[in-house]
């Protein structure tokens, strides 16, 4: 895929975070790879092409010379919103997998909300299956291997329930959260059921 759009998300994104986070690179260049492949399943370019250049730059927020709060998904919508890059990619990267229960979490929802378009859309189930399913260093994980992995990175056992095979369970937030990610994952299925039978099937 090689239009104005993408190329001008993978340049940005690699120029911020290739050398200064190359493990963050390589998970970044594994879910834009994802996306890309899944972009074949909608219909429209302008979905196909704002999915894959959310998915190049929806970590771009934990570069150094973007990061601003914490809140990464916040920061690099900001960062696109302040270089004006197109603004339906800046509120995809805002809200990506499930920002606002985090951001609820931080105080900063009203902040996301005001800011930034939630989008409920198959590219946003695509954006964010390719995301949880997408480790570290690039490698394909199941969703619960990847709940775990952040659990463990971060320390979230507050937040998360005691299984990684089990929805998050110790907090409202969190439960009502998985269930909405739930529901993302449960609609990209179908897209891509349907492309094994070479058809698409948009939700
Ligand atoms: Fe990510």
């Amino acid at each position: 895929m090689q239009t104005g759009l993408v190329n001008e998300a993978r340049a940005l994104a690699e120029r911020e975070l290739s050398e200064s986070l190359p493990r963050r690179w390589r998970h970044v260049t594994a879910v834009a790879a994802k996306a890309e492949r899944l972009a074949t399943l909608l219909p429209a370019e302008r979905d196909r092409l704002a999915l894959v250049a959310a998915a190049v730059l929806h970590d771009v927020g934990y570069a150094p010379s973007v990061a601003v709060t914490g809140f990464h998904p916040l920061d690099g919508a900001r960062w696109l919103q302040s270089i004006k890059f197109d603004g339906r990619v800046a509120a995809l990267v805002a809200h990506h997998t499930n920002a606002l229960v985090e951001a609820e979490l931080r105080g900063l929802a009203a902040d996301l909300l005001d800011e930034f378009d939630r989008e409920d859309s198959p590219v946003t189930d695509l954006l964010w299956f390719c995301d949880l399913t997408t480790g570290p260093d690039g490698q394909d994980f199941s969703v619960q291997e990847r709940v775990e992995e952040v659990r463990q990175r971060y320390g979230l056992a507050q937040w998360f329930g005691s299984s990684s095979t089990e929805a998050p369970g110790s907090s409202t937030k969190w439960r009502s959260g998985w269930k909405h990610c739930s529901h993302h994952l449960t609609r990209c299925r179908a897209p891509q059921a349907a492309s094994d039978h070479g058809q698409c099937a948009s939700a």
